[in-house]
């Protein structure tokens, strides 16, 4: 951060000095230095002047977010609440934050010691990197109260309150607060793990700059409070659905599809073929991973996460997809 902070003030002195070169070349005796020089300068200017803008807007979006303060909050062990936890962890976080295998991937096992470098693995590391978290009670979590825990997963800030850059992209401020207390009451519950890879963010001048320059679509600010709707088979429940069964963090958020971006390729708009399945041919595709005539998803699509939903969930699912959008 404080190298990032530094290149910035550099940008602004630049952009200072190449004002200052502008202001000299335009008071030059000699025509041709003041038409020659002036277009350069000016040029020059306004290039450091556009790139200091966008380094400090990506800063503020970076090191001061704005979220509000941590709350002091007391989850109970309850058994109830860490099973509610465990289903959803399994289901979501575990696709990023399980320990890694030998090629440094995510490997869907526990323990949920983290270590997977997205950025690299995705093809934005050129922005630095984004280590998925050790989760398990061995990591740095262990330092957050259930307040600051609860306020990373609702706003995508760390206990300083410092953008998550992967985790502030992802859809998890819409999760209910109960559900956001089950999810801390689980991972309180874990066993500790240490990990001995490095985790967490290291984002780099271009990061801040790409920041800065709105190419990421942030959430809309979340709710202090959030309330999941009742649990039924419909498409109110079922969206709230695909907010926990992370398919709002791929398929955009109405689950209607993305175009290309510097995140990575386009994501189909699931819509048009589930609104033609019946809630049971549905369901056997999330559970065996091949879609109706046999093709099976590529490697892009986790439905094994979404395998692990009960049938009642995955029924609400398909009601929103079915659903016309919103
Ligand atoms: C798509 C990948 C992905 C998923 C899914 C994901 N995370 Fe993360 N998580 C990350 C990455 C990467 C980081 C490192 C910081 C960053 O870039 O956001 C991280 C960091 C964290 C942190 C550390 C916060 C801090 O203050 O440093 C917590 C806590 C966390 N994740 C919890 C969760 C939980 C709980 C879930 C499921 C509800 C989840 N994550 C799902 C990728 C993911
Ligand atoms: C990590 C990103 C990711 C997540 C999370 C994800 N998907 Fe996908 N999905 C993809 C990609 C990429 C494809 C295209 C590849 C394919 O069809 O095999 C796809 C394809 C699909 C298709 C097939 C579309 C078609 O017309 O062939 C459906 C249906 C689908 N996803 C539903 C879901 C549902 C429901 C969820 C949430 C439970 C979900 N996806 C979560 C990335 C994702």
């Amino acid at each position: 951060m404080i190298v990032n902070l530094l290149i910035v003030l550099l940008l602004i002195g630049l952009t200072i000095g190449a004002g200052w070169l502008l202001w000299r070349t335009l008071r030059a005796k000699k025509l041709w230095v003041k038409i020659l020089g002036g277009l350069g300068a000016s040029a020059l200017t306004l290039l450091l002047a556009a790139l200091s803008f966008v380094g400090v807007k990506g800063a503020a979006v970076l090191y001061a977010p704005g979220a509000p303060a941590a709350h002091s909050r007391d989850i109970p062990a309850d058994p109830a609440l860490v099973a509610r936890g465990e289903y959803l962890v399994n289901i979501s976080c575990i696709g990023c934050h399980s320990k890694v295998n030998a090629q440094g991937n995510p490997s869907g096992e526990m323990p949920l010691s983290g270590g997977w470098n997205i950025a690299a693995a995705e093809g934005f590391g050129f922005l630095g990197d984004m280590v998925a978290e050790n989760l398990t009670p061995g990591g740095k979590l262990a330092n957050y109260t259930d307040g600051e825990l609860f306020r990373a997963l609702r706003y995508g800030v760390d206990k300083d309150g410092r953008r998550l850059g992967f985790m502030s992209l992802l859809p998890y401020g819409q999760l209910s607060d109960e559900d956001t207390e089950a999810i801390i009451a689980y991972l309180r519950s874990l066993p500790p793990t240490e990990n001995q890879i490095s985790t967490g963010d290291r984002i780099n001048i271009v990061g801040v700059l790409l920041f800065g320059s709105g190419m990421f679509p942030l959430p809309e600010t979340p709710s202090e409070q959030v309330v999941a709707p009742a649990q039924a088979v419909n498409a109110e429940y079922g969206a709230y659905v695909a907010t926990f069964g992370e398919c709002r963090g791929c398929h955009g958020p109405d689950v209607s599809g993305v175009p290309a971006s510097a995140m990575g390729p386009a994501v189909p708009n699931p819509r048009p073929l589930v609104s033609q399945m019946t809630v049971d041919q549905f369901i056997e595709m999330m559970r065996t991973g091949t879609k109706p005539g046999g093709a099976p998803f590529t490697e892009g699509m986790p439905w094994q996460s979404a395998s692990k939903m009960t049938d009642a969930d995955l029924a609400a699912l398909h009601a929103y997809l079915s659903a016309p959008e919103k």
